[in-house]
């Protein structure tokens, strides 16, 4: 966090001047680091140094080449673009000769900018092809022969082979490995990789993901030893409440080693019936139930070559591998992001010891104890605590999310587990034989390992600890999938949930592969006539999805498109999301959508409000069917574009016959239909206004209080400011009182609760059968907070009539998405006297970091390299000076206009410091 905060607000830290151009930071698929994939042309970007004001890149040229020599001796084997006339510098695909199964791609790029500069090649890159089929792979799943009952979890086999290697220099050795379940896998005594719930979460039944790892420095010539632990996971072990084995009932271990030599030759090592297999110390592993480990079962060395395995029995080898396509993880895996030491521990009423965190957080806790052989120790993980002190864990459900460990006896004994997490703050200790201390328990928080790329802080504590918890809900819940929560017997990837976050989320993170990933589980799960799930993967009995659920199956592909300005991924959906919106018109000849959404949750635990279901069905069918007909217009379908316009166009006028009154009342009058029917363009633009009003109308009844629940809440602050009221939507931003999201914040939250009222004064704690204290879906009012007060806007910029925003999920206007364009607008107000915010785009680093004093706006931006924005300063006057010059005549800064309280300034990429006067 340090570093990134380093990087992320230095603002003259390398700034030498006369830097000269250079391409940096080179990623392939959205992820920097060696990257595996199938992809048969992977996309390329890259960042652009430069000092100079308003530098953009004029062209480009990418080598490719088999080997770093030749590419480095000018031989570019794969792939030589020639020098491209173009300003992308983000996600251009690789153009050469598809890669051979396993083979890699070495490359670089040089960029020439519009000062007539020319950068050197930049540092090398490397993008490795997958194995190309499962033929390729010439292993077998194993497991571990047992006589274990496979209705509860049973100990987890552990797997070992030891092989030769001749005395030949290595060039490089690669581990692939994937499991039918989880697995942890071990070279010559040591743990491989840093990976937790590998090979991660999709339908099993529809493609199983792998792992590539480089382990040239983990074998060597003569004896080695490779190993594997299995486990349980979202394979076998419970998944919500559904109970176990969803998907198979034992797990399966997968490996492929290759070790190439110097001499060209190579050796592979396979998962097959030569391996030897055995129970050891982990007992039963569960993710919503918890570890069991009895560490006097341990195998010592066992995957090094010495072991003794003759007490070890051969495994059981599956047939075949069957049909479903094992392919690389596409996103970044599952890993710990941060250790935290309690900040106090006490004794409870029944002796058991409490430690608290004081972070409610995903993960697991490392137990450090000295213990007699034999002692068993209990750790129990809730979120908050009773009133006397014990842990709640009534709103866990049938989750036990408790781990147990018996000691064996040898002085200080660490451990921590392999296959579970737990969703917590407070850790219950139970059977210590002492008084523990401080480095008893360490939280270990975990989460598919995002790059932070956002930061956003005000001068109001309170909108900081806000914003800290919408981040930490986020990085825990994106476990895998975007899931609901982290604790009870859930954990699911709840569509409704992921389409509200989504824009939010591409704040905070780099969110592309992870979501592009998961809309893969979401095409996965569609039915063929067409119906996305409510969850994704798809799990058993959650059948069609909900409106405002399913729709995330066209929501999310358009915000990564918004946000990252990635086409590809409308293009590859697009017949999804067409049939899914055909769906619902087949079953809806009216237009009104009431068939086919059985599971309607309406806007889920809104407060004191009833959104009539049809109605936000209807309009949310709309939405749809405008996203669907955007995307063939950007993915140039211009017959579907017109004709999803036109069903748009009759379903907004469905909607208007039916449920919008004359007096341009919406049926139901719910905060959340006039919030929905303003986003996405559903009214007339008199009615616009009266819906306006009636919204305003409403808050005001309720004492500036909101009613919307999961539906409403990401779009009642964006559509209060596009509708002026930007002063209101302050109001209920800092609301204190119930409800409202600073209410959680007083009461010491430091997640998002999944309800308004998870905990009153006057109710205590709400009904357990539903009461999670981390759960993000609240937590979409981010992307209004990094917009609005942190004053990034994505482009498009508005729409002229202003009747939508470009930044919101609404996205009307024209421009270009992805911040190859994009606005610098803060609108201050609530009170606050500065904020800064700052994200790590697709062109580089944007600041927009502003402060008032007295009457004086002081607005600190940076624009990268190769984009441009336009800079909308609050200012009463045309007197705005930039760097102390007037702002006009200043290289860099072009006037645009002035008006309504600011003036705007078109920029070219560099860092500016404007002062205005307010008043
Ligand atoms: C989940 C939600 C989800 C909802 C559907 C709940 O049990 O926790 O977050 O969206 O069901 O209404």
């Amino acid at each position: 966090m340090m570093m990134l905060e380093a990087i992320l607000w230095s603002v003259a830290a390398g700034a030498a001047l006369g830097v000269p151009l250079r391409a940096h930071t080179l990623t392939c698929e959205g992820m920097a680091g060696t990257v595996h994939t199938n992809e048969p042309s992977p996309r390329l970007s890259w960042l652009i140094e430069s000092e100079t004001r308003g530098t953009a890149q004029t062209a480009y040229q990418v080598h490719a080449a088999t080997s770093v020599a030749l590419l480095e001796s000018g031989k570019p084997d794969l792939w030589d673009s020639g020098k491209v006339a173009s300003r992308q510098s983000y996600l251009i695909p690789y153009g050469g000769r598809r890669l051979r199964s396993g083979e890699p791609s070495f490359w670089r790029v040089r960029v020439w900018d519009n000062y007539g500069g020319s950068s050197p090649f930049s540092a090398t890159a490397e993008w490795r092809s997958g194995l190309h089929s499962t033929n390729d792979w010439g292993a077998k799943w194993i497991t571990a022969a047992t006589s274990a009952d496979f209705s509860k979890s049973a100990p987890a086999p552990y797997l070992r082979k030891a092989f030769d290697l001749p005395k030949k220099s290595i060039a490089r050795a690669t581990l692939r490995a994937s499991a039918r379940g989880l697995y942890v896998p071990f070279l010559n005594g040591r743990r491989v990789g840093a990976d937790s719930f590998t090979p991660g979460w999709t339908d099993y039944n529809r493609r199983i993901q792998y792992q590539t790892y480089d382990v040239t420095d983990r074998v060597m010539s003569g004896p080695n030893a490779i190993g594997m632990v299995l486990g349980d996971g979202w394979y076998c072990g419970h998944v919500c409440w559904f109970g176990r084995n969803q998907y198979g009932s034992f797990p399966e271990g997968l490996a492929r080693l290759t070790v190439e030599y110097d001499d060209g030759k190579q050796d592979v090592i396979v998962s097959d019936g030569s391996w030897k297999g055995s129970a050891g110390p982990i007992l039963a592993s569960d993710m919503l139930m918890g570890e069991a480990y009895d560490a006097r079962r341990e195998h010592g060395s066992w995957s090094e070559s010495t072991f003794d395995d003759s007490k070890w029995l051969p495994v059981l080898a599956a047939g075949s591998l069957g049909h479903v396509p094992i392919v690389p993880q596409p996103c970044e895996p599952v890993r710990a992001w941060k250790e935290l030491a309690p900040v106090s521990f006490k004794k409870d009423k029944n002796g058991a010891w409490v430690f608290d965190l004081g972070q409610n957080l995903v993960g697991w806790a490392r137990l450090k104890l000295s213990a007699p052989a034999g002692a068993e120790i209990h750790l129990r993980f809730a979120e908050v605590l009773n009133a006397d002190g014990t842990i709640y864990v009534t709103n866990l459900r049938s989750a036990k999310q408790t781990d147990t460990y018996v000691a064996k006896g040898a002085g200080e004994e660490t451990w921590e587990p392999l296959f579970t997490f737990h969703g917590f703050r407070y850790v219950e200790v139970a059977g210590l034989a002492g008084e523990p201390t401080s480095e008893t328990i360490t939280g270990i928080a975990a989460g598919s390992d995002l790059e932070q790329t956002g930061l956003l802080e005000t001068s109001n504590p309170l909108l900081n600890q806000l914003q800290h918890n919408i981040w930490w809900g986020m990085r825990g819940n994106y476990l895998e999938v975007p899931t609901d929560c982290p604790q009870r017997d859930e954990r699911l990837g709840w569509m409704g949930d992921a389409q509200i976050f989504a824009a939010t989320a591409t704040f905070n993170a780099n969110v592309l592969p992870f979501l592009t990933k998961w809309v893969t589980d979401v095409a996965d799960a569609q039915t063929p006539d067409g119906a996305f799930p409510n969850v994704a993967p798809q799990s058993i009995g959650l059948g069609d999805g909900a409106p405002a659920w399913a729709d995330a199956g066209t929501i999310v592909p358009w915000t990564l498109y918004l946000r990252y300005g990635d086409a590809r991924i409308l293009d590859r959906h697009f017949g999804n999301m067409a049939k899914y919106v055909r769906m619902i018109e087949a079953a809806n000849p009216d237009l009104l959508w009431r068939n086919r959404s059985s599971h309607n949750f309406g806007d889920w635990l809104s407060i004191e409000a009833d959104t009539p279901r049809p109605v936000l069905a209807t309009s949310y069918f709309a939405h749809s069917a405008w996203i669907v007909s955007r995307s063939a217009e950007i993915t140039g379908r211009t017959d579907d574009a017109r004709a999803f316009k036109k069903l748009f166009e009759e379903i907004r006028k469905a909607f208007n016959k039916a449920y919008v009154k004359p007096d341009g009342r919406i049926e139901g009058d719910t905060q959340t239909l006039y919030v929905l029917a303003l986003r996405f363009d559903l009214l007339s633009a008199e009615n616009r206004k009266r819906a306006a009003r009636f919204l305003v109308e409403d808050i005001q009844k309720r004492k500036g209080h909101l009613s919307t629940g999961f539906v409403g809440c990401g779009h009642i602050l964006p559509a209060l400011t596009e509708a002026g009221e930007n002063d209101l939507a302050y109001e209920l931003l800092l609301k204190e009182t119930f409800p409202s999201w600073l209410y959680s914040v007083k009461r010491g939250a430091t997640t998002i609760w999944e309800r308004w009222d998870g905990w009153t004064e006057e109710k205590g704690f709400q009904d357990p059968g539903m009461n999670s204290f981390n759960h993000y879906a609240f937590g979409s009012v981010g992307d209004w907070m990094y917009r609005v007060i942190g004053g990034i806007e994505p482009g498009p910029p508005p729409s002229p009539s202003g009747s939508s925003s470009g930044g919101g999920q609404g996205g009307r206007g024209p421009g270009a998405p992805g911040y190859q364009s994009f606005l610098l607008r803060p609108r201050p107000g609530g009170g606050l006297t500065w904020a800064r915010a700052s994200l790590l785009s697709p062109y580089g680093r944007i600041v927009s970091s502003w402060r008032i004093e007295g009457d004086v706006f002081e607005y600190t931006v940076e624009v990268p390299p190769n984009s441009t924005a336009v800079a909308w300063i609050p200012a009463a006057s045309e007197d705005v000076t930039e760097s102390g010059k007037p702002a006009r005549s200043v290289d860099g800064v072009r006037y645009s206009s002035f008006g309504k309280g600011h003036a705007t300034y078109e920029l070219g990429s560099g860092k500016y410091v404007f002062r205005s006067k307010l008043r």
